[in-house]
């Protein structure tokens, strides 16, 4: 059975293994990555928000310094790939608002202002006249609305299409095939089985498996990374010329307790997403799911109705225990995580693929991504025993 050696094996290729990957064949190494569908991982649904002031919740500071570095790289980030494969990201640096329906909502929209403003975050305070100025489409009755400027988009899909052809520029070896079991020797991990037999032997496994990393074969108990699948229902319509620009910047709102939000692209697309749904790996598309986004999204903007539905689609978040990804060294010698990015996989792609390449090439994962370090979720013998 044909068996080959690279430096470093990536187990995933949608766009964090693909950052990964490109990032660490960059510094000079040997790089595969296994996947069966190279390019086409949750970010072919993502609707590509870059958002890590409003997608902020209490408590989360750690992944808002981690989501603010990665903000501050994209647009370097998508020049530097769009040169490096000849292809289109569809970054757009076009802000956010985030919209008060009714008093309550204004009354949590405020306190969260005031949150940015002690964490000194950049973020003004709109009233409704001034929020419908901005984006007239918006619904009569908004009360008001939260602008963040450099809460921006891309385009989730391009910027997959655009880091395998730069992958494959920079000759990492595309294996498109399922990785039937990781390999591990006296302790220590050695590289993957793919189906039909091959076997990649690598110094150093990379886990990026999305929603599936946890479901990896061959690793000893307590190193799989506890990542589980949140799914996310998403529309995308299109906005016809003549009603250009519908919006102007993307547009986000909590309505009946869940978030929405609305993303225009620069080419007339418009996503509205995304349901969060605890349901194993199922990718099924509901009349219940597109009704709730049609529903909330009309609530916000009336004339929606009339723009032509072209897809709807399903994917799955790799979500952690604490809403943040798992980077670098696990418990296991020679593997590496890149997983669990839960809702900002694709606003993490940059910073993800510049700490893993650092640490695979040097050893060392900076200062940045010791917060998310996989042992994090390690239980020590001693935790065990007193379970
Ligand atoms: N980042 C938005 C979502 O995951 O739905």
């Amino acid at each position: 059975m044909l068996r080959t050696h690279t430096d470093v094996l990536v187990v995933g290729g949608g766009i964090i293994g693909l950052a990964v990957a490109w990032r660490t064949a960059q510094r000079g190494l040997g790089v595969a990555v296994l996947d069966p569908d190279p390019g086409h991982g949750a970010a072919q649904v993502a609707a590509g928000m870059l958002a890590p002031v409003t997608e902020l919740q209490y408590g989360e500071e750690p992944l808002l310094r981690l989501g603010m570095a990665s903000n501050a790289r994209y647009a370097d980030f998508a020049a530097e790939l769009e040169q490096a494969s000849g292809l289109p990201t569809g970054y757009r640096a076009c802000g956010t608002l985030a919209v008060a329906l009714d008093a309550d909502d204004r009354a949590e929209l405020q306190d969260l202002y005031a949150f940015h403003q002690r964490l000194g975050l950049t973020s003004r305070w709109l009233t409704g006249r001034e929020t419908r100025r901005l984006e007239p489409m918006l619904a009569p009755s908004v009360r008001g609305a939260l602008l963040v400027e450099d809460d921006h988009q891309v385009d989730g899909r391009r910027v997959g299409a655009a880091l395998l052809e730069a992958c494959r520029r920079a000759g990492v070896d595309l294996v498109a095939a399922r990785a039937e079991r990781l390999t591990v020797e006296h302790g220590r991990a050695t590289g993957a089985v793919a189906e039909g037999g091959r076997e990649l032997a690598a110094d150093q496994v990379v886990v990026a498996a999305g929603s599936r990393s946890h479901l990896l074969p061959g690793l000893p108990e307590g190193v799989l990374p506890p990542v589980r699948p949140v799914k996310g229902q998403v529309l995308r319509l299109r906005i016809p010329p003549v009603y250009a620009p519908f919006l102007s910047r993307n547009v986000r709102a909590v309505v009946r307790g869940c978030h929405i939000y609305l993303v225009p692209r620069e080419d007339g697309e418009l996503v509205v997403g995304a349901t969060m749904e605890e349901l194993g790996h199922d990718t099924t598309v509901t009349a219940g799911g597109v009704y709730e986004l049609l529903r909330d999204a009309h609530e916000l903007i009336p004339g929606i109705t009339e723009l032509p539905l072209v897809e709807t689609s399903a994917g799955l978040r790799p979500g952690s225990p604490d809403n943040a990804p798992l980077l670098g060294p696990t418990a296991l010698d020679g593997l590496v995580a890149a997983t669990g990015h839960f809702r900002n996989g694709v606003l993490l792609a940059p910073v993800t693929g510049d700490l893993v390449a650092e640490y695979l090439a040097a050893g060392r994962l900076p200062e940045l991504g010791v917060p998310f370090l996989p042992t994090r979720f390690t239980r020590t013998a001693a935790q065990e025993a007193l379970r």
